[in-house]
């Protein structure tokens, strides 16, 4: 299993280009089944998970290749209905296809997502989104089945905002018959974004940014052709590496209002910004100072970033209490940067962050993608050499990440 050495100590200075979105991209290829045609993804990034996704696309007989960052789905001899068990439970984003299926051709076998490293992930939402929609989905042998369903227009009122939900019933109402009114939709910009390619293909949404959306039913959408949006997620875990080292970092090819909560933050924490149209330069502390972080749903601080503010305020003057409202036990990364002489106390959802003077180097092991990011930061600070373990996480979700590293003056190294 490959692993990362990374020899640490030294501030980062450079440019860094921000790829395509992974939680843009997934929705995005999964919205290609809803029509039989030939779809273009301009800027996909190559990822573990986007591979993935084409491959359960292949799976269900689309035909799609990958040109550089060119992703091109052609849907027109789709002639499956089965997600299986062997690819969904390697990325539980692989349920998008349920909603675009049963659409489209009334039918799904789609896996249950099961677990993943940080306790519960339900997907009742999607469940009784699309029963409310009048399809019929019983539970079998793992498997979630839909047969003949004719999806009827609905008012649907989420309990929780969830990303996920929203987008997989906005792809399933656009088809519908009549009109669905979503309501308490989430509004990250991969679910917003997603409604904008799919009114750029005819569909008829309302209320795109707001917690509200009305869907009216079409019966037919043109293939898209469009380009998936820079990752947010991957922006603002450079900025914070910025903060870690104490370095300047240039990020270019970015929206800075999508992770706008993050840069708060690390201003917070005593990095000075300069943000502009499409780049936004951080420019990291001697030291940051500690921070009181909550995540919530966006534009709030987002959970995606809830591993990599820890690793900043594990070097902070200071105590910092990190609370994740949206996953409540996503902490595995604790006990690794523990290993790295971090002094961090949990209690339930809250990490209290007792910041030190400098982390020092270790073998560690990443739990999931955002944890491996936060203990790749922490070895970039950390005095002497730090080997990150089980790096096919890191993978799932940063393309080229140790490049772009490496190009910024990191002392890094993948292990094979
Ligand atoms: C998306 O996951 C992202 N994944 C996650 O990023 C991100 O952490 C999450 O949104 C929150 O921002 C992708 O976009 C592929 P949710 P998703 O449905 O859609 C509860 C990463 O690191 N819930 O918004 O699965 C759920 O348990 C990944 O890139 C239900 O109770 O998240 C959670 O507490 C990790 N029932 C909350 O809602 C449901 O049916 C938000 O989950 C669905 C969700």
């Amino acid at each position: 299993m490959d692993k990362l050495l990374v020899r640490g100590g030294k501030p980062l200075h450079g440019t860094v280009r921000i790829s395509g979105s992974k939680n843009a991209a997934l929705p995005v290829m999964a919205a290609t089944l809803l029509t039989p045609g030939v779809h273009r993804l301009r800027n996909v990034p190559r990822l573990r998970d986007t591979q993935t996704f084409a491959r359960v696309l292949e799976l269900l007989g689309a035909k799609v290749s990958f040109d550089s960052n060119l992703l091109t789905v052609d849907t027109r001899e789709v002639n499956s209905v089965e997600a299986p068990y062997e690819l969904v439970k390697t990325m539980r984003a692989s349920i998008y296809v349920l909603g675009p299926l049963l659409a489209r051709f009334g039918r799904a076998k789609v896996s249950l997502p099961g677990g993943c490293a940080w306790g519960p992930r339900p997907v009742n939402l999607h469940l009784t989104g699309l029963q409310a929609m009048g399809a019929v989905l019983e539970i079998e042998h793992g498997y979630i089945v839909g047969r003949d369903a004719r999806l009827k227009g609905a008012t649907i009122g989420f309990d929780v905002v969830s990303v996920g939900a929203t987008a997989q019933l906005m792809m399933a109402a656009v088809l519908a018959e009549g009109t669905t009114v979503l309501e308490n939709v989430a509004l990250e910009p991969d679910v917003t974004v997603l409604g904008e390619v799919l009114v750029g293909c005819g569909a008829r949404i309302e209320g795109l940014g707001s917690r509200r959306l009305t869907i009216h039913g079409v019966t037919s959408l043109r293939p898209i052709d469009t380009a998936i949006i820079p990752d947010r997620i991957e922006a603002a875990t450079f900025a914070a590496v910025a903060a870690m080292t104490g370095g300047t970092i240039r990020l270019e090819n970015v929206m800075p209002d999508h992770f706008e909560a993050a840069l708060r933050k690390l201003e917070e924490s005593g990095c000075a910004l300069q943000r502009a149209a499409d780049s936004v330069t951080v420019s990291g502390p001697a030291r940051p100072r500690p921070l009181n972080v909550v995540t919530q749903p966006f534009p709030g601080f987002p959970t995606d970033m809830q591993a990599q503010m820890i690793a900043v305020c594990a070097v902070a003057d200071g105590t910092s209490v990190v609370e994740d409202t949206i996953y409540l036990d996503r902490f595995t990364h604790v006990p690794e940067l523990a290993r790295m002489g971090a002094q961090i106390e949990l209690k339930g959802n809250v990490a209290v962050v007792k910041g030190v003077d400098r982390l020092a180097g270790a073998q560690v092991m990443a739990t999931d993608l955002r944890a491996s990011a936060c203990l790749v930061m922490a070895a970039l600070a950390a005095r002497g050499e730090t080997l990150v373990d089980r790096i096919y996480h890191l993978d799932r979700g940063y393309e080229s990440l140790e490049q772009k590293l490496a190009a910024l003056g990191a002392d890094i190294q993948r292990i094979h």
